[in-house]
């Protein structure tokens, strides 16, 4: 089917699979900014704005049917950028790039393959210290932890995560500013006219979703929840 054996068929399911990923990523934002309302006066863990939006998550017939589609999207996007660097490699030998310094190619447009793995081994950490005590839980028959607003202050609190996670939602931040308009140029949605337009939204929206990201942590850090 030319949908996986050719060139063009690879990329669109590559740009489908990263804008997917991206509507994720705004709807795990606005989940996350509750952590921004603090312990909002509950009086029991459960009353914790976060917690009400996490018991939501975890137990929504819609999100626990999204959630292997999602995985499925992981999956998607991790395999076929392994197969279109390789085809890349292939095709451009050590001549990838070596007309890079003189046309406009971005850093991030050259190494979306490394940016893609740092944000992959950190999102393996984030998987580890949230998603499996809590929604992973659910699935398996566990006892999901009942805070997760108390993992979030544990983690938060210590600076050395707080830096490690920084870090990794930069790195994102680069895979998105060429993701976004290139997934564009990828689905032929690339004329004169709306290149500038699909660049400068893709440049608006990484930074929102990079700042809204970047400030969760830090409120915590500097004790701004007390
Ligand atoms: C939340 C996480 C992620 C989001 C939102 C995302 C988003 C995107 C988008 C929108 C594109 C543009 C697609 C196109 O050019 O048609 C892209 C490209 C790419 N992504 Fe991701 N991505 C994510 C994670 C990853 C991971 C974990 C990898 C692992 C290796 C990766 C590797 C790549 C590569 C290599 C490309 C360029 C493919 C090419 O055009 O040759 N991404 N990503």
């Amino acid at each position: 089917m030319w949908i996986f054996n050719s060139s063009i068929g690879r990329k669109l399911i590559m740009s489908l699979s990263g804008l997917f990923l991206i509507s994720f990523l705004i709807v795990h934002l606005s989940a996350n900014l509750a952590l921004l309302a603090g312990t909002g006066g509950a009086a029991t863990p459960a009353e914790i704005p976060y917690n009400v939006v996490c018991h939501f998550m975890d137990t929504n017939p819609f999100i626990m049917v999204m959630v292997p589609v999602l995985a499925l999207g992981f999956l998607v996007h991790i395999v076929y950028a392994f197969i279109l660097t390789a085809q890349n490699r292939k095709a451009r030998g050590n001549d990838r790039y070596a007309s890079s310094s003189k046309t406009n190619i971005s850093w991030a447009s050259k190494n979306m393959f490394i940016l893609g793995i740092i944000v992959l081994g950190f999102l393996c950490l984030h998987l580890i210290h949230f998603w499996a005590k809590m929604q992973l839980q659910h699935f398996i028959g566990g006892t999901p932890d009942a805070n997760a607003y108390q993992l979030a202050v544990d983690l938060f609190t210590n600076p050395v995560y707080v830096v490690i996670y920084i870090v990794w939602i930069w790195a994102l931040w680069f895979h998105l500013t060429h993701g976004f308009w290139s997934a564009f140029q990828s689905m032929g949605l690339n004329n004169y006219n709306w290149m500038p337009r699909w660049k400068a939204l893709g440049s608006v929206l990484a930074t929102l979703i990079a700042i809204g990201f970047t400030i969760i942590p830090l409120f915590f850090m500097f004790g701004l929840n007390q």
